[in-house]
């Protein structure tokens, strides 16, 4: 079976990489962006380019909060895939996770050093003079009127960590996830539709190196032709069967 040949794969690496994306949050109750039902069908993306929230501030706060309240419960916790990728890690079959989500919830599972290439929505930073602090009081600060909210040393507008359309991706990162896309035999991509860059980059660039690119999605994406393993399936029903077929294999 192919699950198998895949498990053998990754058993027999020297690295392995994987690249999640919003698809391993939704069993966790956080909807992706486009996959069914998800974000873009209910939202206006340009709501969240970094223009808006140059334009107007206050505005882009209060849509940024209404999506977040929306999303994100109080109990938010890892499911199933995150766990077999933290599985993974710590039986030494997975060197890296490099996540697109901003949600935490690999590292609540366990993985370590997760090279987070879309940022985070832990922290919040200020515009001008680039300090960071803790998101949750400047969500809650907005949410009773603070709007936009400002940073307390400069009085800045205040951003969300997370990288917002029209902004670069954090430098670091990228070049660590690169680093390992070009370092890794395998590649596994996890609930990603693989249709925003610089990130679908990652795995092309794994595959250009020779990498065995394994793929789990719902959906086909625009990389599903050039992975050697292509699974349209759940990744909380495929990635711990994963697991399993590697420990054992
Ligand atoms: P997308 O919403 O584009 O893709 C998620 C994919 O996961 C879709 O193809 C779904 O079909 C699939 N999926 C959903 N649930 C799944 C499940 N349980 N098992 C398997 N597959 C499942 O999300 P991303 O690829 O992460 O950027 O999107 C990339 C970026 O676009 C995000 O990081 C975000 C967004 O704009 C920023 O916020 C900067
Ligand atoms: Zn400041």
């Amino acid at each position: 079976e192919d699950l198998q040949f895949a498990a053998q794969a990754i058993h027999e690496a020297d690295t392995t990489v994987a690249m999640t994306g919003a698809g391993v949050s939704t069993a966790s109750g956080i909807p992706d962006f486009r996959g069914e039902d998800g974000l873009w069908e209910r939202h206006d993306p340009d709501d969240f380019h970094v223009s808006r929230l140059d334009r107007d501030p206050g505005g882009f706060w209060r849509d940024r909060l209404t999506l977040h309240d929306a999303v994100y419960g109080d109990d938010i916790e890892p499911n199933a895939a995150h766990e077999a990728l933290a599985a993974l890690e710590s039986t030494n079959h997975l060197d890296r996770v490099v996540t697109q989500n901003i949600d935490g919830l690999h590292a609540a599972a366990g993985s370590e050093g997760v090279v987070t290439i879309h940022g985070s929505g832990e922290r919040a930073v200020c515009r001008d003079c680039g300090r960071r602090v803790p998101a949750e009081p400047v969500r809650e600060r907005a949410r009773d009127g603070e709007l936009p909210p400002r940073c307390e040393e400069c009085g800045g507008v205040l951003k969300p960590g997370v990288v917002l359309f029209g902004e670069p991706l954090p430098e670091h990162a990228l070049s660590e996830a690169h680093a390992l896309a070009e370092r890794a035999d395998v590649f596994l991509v996890a609930g990603s539709s693989l249709t925003v860059e610089p990130a679908a980059s990652l795995p092309r660039t794994a595959a250009d190196r020779g990498a065995t690119m394994v793929l789990v999605n719902l959906e086909r994406t625009p990389l599903s032709d050039r992975a050697e393993y292509d699974f349209r399936a759940d990744v909380t029903d495929v990635l711990p069967r994963l697991h399993e077929a590697v420990v054992t294999g």
